[in-house]
């Protein structure tokens, strides 16, 4: 019988993401460069595939019940978003808790969706990051309200679960296994699944964590960071020492200009923690041995910083006149291409 080209409510279009191979940002090298875009989620990040699985175990083992329930999680936006799909979609109550540096679109986005979104105001007197003040909100909503429910993204299994379909769609997608992966890391969701897979499969792929200068995830001191999405003020419970083989810490500048340079060179409109991405290749490539497969997953989509990182003034009061950092690559491409 032939399969039909349609699926049944929009939760069957999360993953199976294209993955395109990107043949100017290492042109002058033989290292071959692919990214998994994870934009092309219905919800417009690769959060969406930790959001589904994690809600649809919650119901499948009876923890959530639709209508009964009320699902509480603490996001900068992506998987706020797709939790606020998710839940929508299965007839689930569910509270964001965000902080004042949640992108004002990604909290319209999941209040569109039907989502309740709480924003916290005041930074952990220790710390002085948000996300410690997030979490102690979302146990407290969570142990208050009758059928409260949290997922905690950063402990629960079924979030490094989902990326074990990420790794296994570029396995299949290529093939065969790609030499060394380059994936952004906050919850580790990512990093876990993918590494686990790779593992249990034994493909030998060399993992490379990429972490914002300023998160703590790998044993880094706290530092400010401006850029939401990767990093973490607190080490997740999921991390584990040697799920990456290498490690790469990128500052927000760094997220910035490989935000830039995709965009000018390969025409992607991509996020922060993918603009790192490109700079950790980048930073990478000498070492990297030639003629080596490379995949980057991309997390998100670009237009969720048009204020910030694709915003000129932005840029320039943050860090500077850097634009010549990405720029020069245009003028080269310009020329070359004649
Ligand atoms: C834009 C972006 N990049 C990277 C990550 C890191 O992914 P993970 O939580 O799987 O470590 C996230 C997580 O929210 C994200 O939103």
């Amino acid at each position: 019988m032939k399969t039909p080209a349609f699926t049944s409510g929009i939760t069957g279009t999360v993953g199976s993401t294209p993955l395109v191979e990107l043949t100017r940002l290492a042109e002058n090298s033989t290292v071959r460069v692919f990214a998994k875009l994870e934009a092309y989620n219905p919800g417009g990040s690769i959060k969406d595939r930790s959001a589904l699985e994690m809600i649809r175990h919650g119901i499948a083992t009876g923890r959530i019940v639709p209508g009964r329930s009320v699902v509480v999680e603490s996001s900068s936006g992506n998987l706020g978003i797709g939790l606020a799909q998710v839940c929508a979609y299965f007839g689930i109550r569910f509270i964001c808790v965000v902080d004042p540096r949640t992108n004002v679109q990604n909290i319209a986005i999941m209040r569109a969706l039907g989502a309740e979104v709480e924003v916290v105001t005041r930074t952990d007197p220790v710390t002085g990051e948000y996300l410690p003040v997030r979490i102690r909100r979302v146990r407290e909503l969570a142990a208050k309200l009758p059928g409260g429910y949290w997922p905690d993204q950063y402990s629960n299994p079924r979030n490094p679960r989902a990326h074990h379909t990420t790794m296994r769609e570029i396995v299949e997608a290529l093939s065969g296994p790609p030499d060394l992966l380059f994936c952004a890391t906050s919850s580790c969701g990512t990093l876990r699944g993918c590494a686990e897979y790779s593992r249990k499969n034994g493909l030998g792929i060399r993992i490379v964590a990429v972490d914002a200068v300023g998160s703590t995830i790998f044993g880094n001191p706290v530092g400010p960071r401006l850029i939401p999405g990767h990093g973490a003020a607190v080490r997740p419970a999921l991390y584990r020492d040697g799920l990456a083989d290498e490690v790469v810490h990128v500052d927000d500048a760094g997220a910035v200009v490989g935000c830039r340079r995709l965009a000018g060179q390969e025409a992607i409109l991509a996020g922060g923690s993918s603009g790192a991405v490109v700079t950790a290749l980048e930073r990478s490539l000498d070492r990297i041995p030639p003629g080596s497969t490379c995949v980057l997953v991309f997390p998100d989509r670009g237009e969720r910083y048009l204020d910030t990182i694709y915003d000129d003034d932005w840029v320039r009061s943050r860090f500077g006149d850097i634009s010549h950092l990405w720029k020069q690559d245009a003028t080269v491409m310009e020329t070359s291409a004649y």
